[in-house]
């Protein structure tokens, strides 16, 4: 087994990277340098002396993240804008960062011959063959499968797929650099990832995060739960910690199985309808959380137009195949839905009840 000593971290600061670097620094066998614009979230291991943090942007032009990278055994790259009210808001500076800052990265790992795993997204498999032939989801389910699903993007206008785009892009200069430089990469793909240190409650800071925060916003501030287009797009939704497991096991890359692959990483049976997941969160608020005077959410259906603006077009329904992590990884997700939904929860309502004093 191939284990990397020194590990760099970049956007280790966001929701997976402060996770995964929890994680990384209680196992105890990597030295860790995470790098990211901000550290709230890492705050709980700031003072840890196997920890370096730095607070950098990737996209300032100076020799010294290349430096960091000839440094260091294996590069971790999640930073993006991952949130698909930027998609539609902010669509250049999503390719920009997601592409551009991040073939950087890329072309580093090539120069110095440094193994890299690239945080790609499910969204690049894009819309289903149900929702290309008009049909809803459940006539046609199709699970996505890495090395022979078609990825399948919607019209240019809708610049919702810039994201998607610029990920698959992405994916097709690391796979060419494997083939004609011998580049060492592993990419992943996450099906919807949630747990504890999540986005940001939208009552707490300005913004348009994914969607447990303005669930979870409404159980706890009595905002409208709003069903865009009727929630009836469906999400599989996996557990943060069974979602690092599996990026620890591909960072071992045992028998250097990972070399040059693509690794979906999800829960297939953690499916629900986005409506399904409102009603979900709402019941284990009331059975587990609520407590006198805690607001009642009223559930309300809004336009997609409506919510994030034009150019908006929503993938319909995303199956993970995960046979190849189970297969090559050993790796399964041990929790289920309303564990999943439990333990998010749980850490918002903490939260937000020690604030409140
Ligand atoms: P996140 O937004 O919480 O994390 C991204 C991090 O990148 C943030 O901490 C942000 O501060 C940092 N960042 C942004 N611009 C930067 C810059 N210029 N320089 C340095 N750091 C910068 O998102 P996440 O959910 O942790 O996702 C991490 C990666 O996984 C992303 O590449 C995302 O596209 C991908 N992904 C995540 C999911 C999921 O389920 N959470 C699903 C699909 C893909
Ligand atoms: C997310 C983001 O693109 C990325 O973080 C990532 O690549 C990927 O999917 C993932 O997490 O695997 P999406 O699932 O569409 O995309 O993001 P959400 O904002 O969580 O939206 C999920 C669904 O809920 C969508 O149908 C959306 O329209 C709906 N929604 C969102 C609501 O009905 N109400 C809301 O308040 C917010």
């Amino acid at each position: 087994m191939s284990t990397p000593t020194k590990i760099l971290i970049l956007g280790a600061g966001g929701f997976i990277g402060a996770n995964l670097t929890s994680r990384l620094l209680r196992e105890g066998r990597h030295e860790v340098t995470a790098l990211d614009i901000e550290n709230d979230k890492l705050a709980g291991d700031l003072g840890d002396s196997r920890l370096t943090f730095l607070q950098r942007d990737i996209s300032v032009r100076d020799e010294s993240l290349e430096a960091l990278v000839q440094d260091h055994d294996l590069v971790i790259d999640l930073v993006a804008m991952a949130n698909p009210s930027l998609y539609i808001s902010r669509p250049l500076d999503v390719f920009h960062l997601n592409f551009t800052e991040n073939l950087r990265i890329v072309d580093y790992c090539v120069r110095h011959r440094k193994r890299i795993i690239q945080f790609s997204t499910c969204e690049v498999y894009g819309r289903t063959i149900a929702g290309v032939l008009g049909k809803p989801p459940e006539e046609l389910p199709f699970p996505f499968e890495e090395d022979s699903s078609p990825l399948i993007m919607g019209p240019v206008k809708n610049h919702r797929w810039i994201y998607a785009c610029a990920k698959q892009l992405l994916e097709r200069v690391l796979h060419a650099h494997g083939l004609e430089n011998g580049l060492n990469y592993t990419i992943i793909r996450p099906f919807n990832f949630i747990g504890p240190r999540i986005d940001y409650l939208p009552s707490e800071k300005a913004g348009n995060p994914r969607v447990f925060s303005h669930f979870m916003n409404a159980l706890l501030y009595g905002t409208p739960m709003k069903l865009v287009d009727g929630g009836r797009n469906y999400r599989a939704y996996t557990h943060i910690d069974d979602a690092v497991e599996g990026i620890v096991r591909i960072i071992d890359n045992p028998g250097n199985t990972c070399d040059r692959e693509i690794f979906n990483l999800g829960t297939p049976e953690n499916e629900t309808t986005i409506r399904g997941l409102a009603e979900r969160m709402i019941s284990l608020f009331d059975e587990h959380f609520r407590i006198p005077g805690d607001p009642v959410p009223e559930i309300i259906e809004v336009s997609s137009e409506e919510f994030y603006g034009s150019g908006y077009e929503d993938c319909d329904r995303r199956i993970p195949d995960v046979s190849k992590a189970r297969k090559l990884l050993g790796w399964t997700s041990t929790h289920d839905l309303d564990s999943v939904l439990y333990h998010t929860m749980e850490y918002f309502v903490e939260r937000h009840r020690s604030q409140a004093g």
